[in-house]
């Protein structure tokens, strides 16, 4: 079997290390890996198949030709591809970017493996990975799209910190520890009334505390009062889905759980279909597992989907207030499906067409 030579951009980021470790779980067809962070981190090293790999700085004037490097795995945030990706692919490498620099260009693919394959071709090398929150939504609606044709979609997100990034994960922490130390358990309800907000040391990056917390603000506010995560939602969801004028209405919010995004998913349809249609569809769509029995309080959870490659979905129920409308409840690990695993397999689809 031919053997790639992979570098991961990031790598030492939450998605970048779940990068590494997606390659090695699925066995992706590695020859060399190189790792490539910024100079915070150059000397570091990760564990790849029982190897300590070291971590390079990224540079112009890394010595990378399309013989020495075959794949380039992107998660260093959008400023990094913006400049990165069009070397790497002036070279010859695929880049697959996780980051929003390139998904809306036209030219470039926006690939969920399961739901549009057929964008990815020979003359693309830049290859965009969709925004977490709308992979896992676009997954389980591309097959009751194909059925009953969906005319509007209004979603909220649940989404996990991990999202942010690492450094989020530490904030949840900290800050989660600090409210510990505050409330009694012997007297739960009195202490957490005299709560107060964790002050600031200097490592929240979010706009607010996220620990005991909800925060309705996820990434850049834009003059509509939408966000700019709320507006990727909106047009990712329609490049990904061929439907350009598809209504998409979409609120992000950020919970505090480590992994996992959670999701609320209210569809109109063009045409009938039913929860046990729309059960028996997702209980075959590829990659998604059906988990919906609320007799058994049986549902997906962010926590049991955590370090899971599926997505799940549960709840399914009718909206009466509409002719053809159905609820939904959507649970995936961002940082697999939504980040590192949809980029693996963006490559493995590569493989699969010939193209790499
Ligand atoms: P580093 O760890 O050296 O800062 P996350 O999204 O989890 O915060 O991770 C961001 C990733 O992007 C990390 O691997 C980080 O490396 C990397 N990164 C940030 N800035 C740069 C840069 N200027 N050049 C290369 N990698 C970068």
């Amino acid at each position: 079997m031919k053997k790639y030579n992979v570098a991961v951009v990031g790598a030492t980021g939450a998605v970048g290390q779940e990068m590494v470790r997606t390659l090695e779980r699925r066995n992706f067809p590695v020859r060399s890996l190189f790792l490539l962070a910024s100079s915070r981190s150059a000397g570091r090293t990760l564990k790849f198949k029982d190897h300590d790999i070291r971590v390079n700085e990224l540079t112009k004037t890394l010595n990378i030709t399309p013989d020495t490097l075959h794949v380039v795995l992107m998660s260093a945030g959008a400023s990094i591809s913006k400049e990165y990706a069009p070397l790497f692919a002036q070279k010859g490498s695929f880049v697959i970017d996780n980051s929003s620099a390139w998904r809306m260009e036209q030219d470039i693919p926006l690939v969920v493996p399961e739901v549009n394959p057929q964008v990815l071709g020979r003359n693309t090398r830049i290859i965009a990975n969709p925004n977490c929150s709308t992979i896992q939504m676009v997954q389980v609606l591309k097959p009751l799209h194909d059925v009953a044709k969906i005319k509007r979609v209004v979603v909220s997100t649940y989404q996990s910190v991990s999202g942010w990034g690492r450094e989020a994960m530490e904030q949840v922490y900290w800050e989660s520890q600090e409210m510990l130390k505050q409330l009694d358990p012997e007297n739960i309800i009195a202490s957490s009334q005299d709560i107060k907000p964790v002050e600031d040391t200097g490592g929240r990056v979010l706009s607010h505390q996220i620990g005991f917390n909800v925060i309705p603000h996820i990434d850049k506010f834009l003059p509509t009062g939408y966000t700019k995560e709320e507006m990727k939602m909106v047009h990712e969801t329609r490049k990904i889905l061929g439907e350009d004028s598809l209504g998409v209405s979409a609120t992000c919010v950020r919970v505090p759980v480590l992994r996992g995004h959670a999701e609320s998913v209210n569809v109109e349809f063009a045409k009938k279909i039913s929860p046990e249609k729309a059960r028996e569809i997702l209980s075959r769509a590829k990659g998604v597992i059906l988990e919906d029995d609320p007799e058994k309080e049986m549902y997906p959870l962010p926590l049991k989907a955590s370090g899971r490659e599926e997505t799940f979905v549960g709840r399914i129920r009718r909206d009466d207030t509409v002719e053809h409308g159905l609820n939904l409840w959507i649970v995936s690990d961002n940082l697999l499906k939504g980040a590192a695993l949809n980029a693996v397999q963006i490559a493995e689809e590569l493989i699969q067409k010939k193209i790499l």
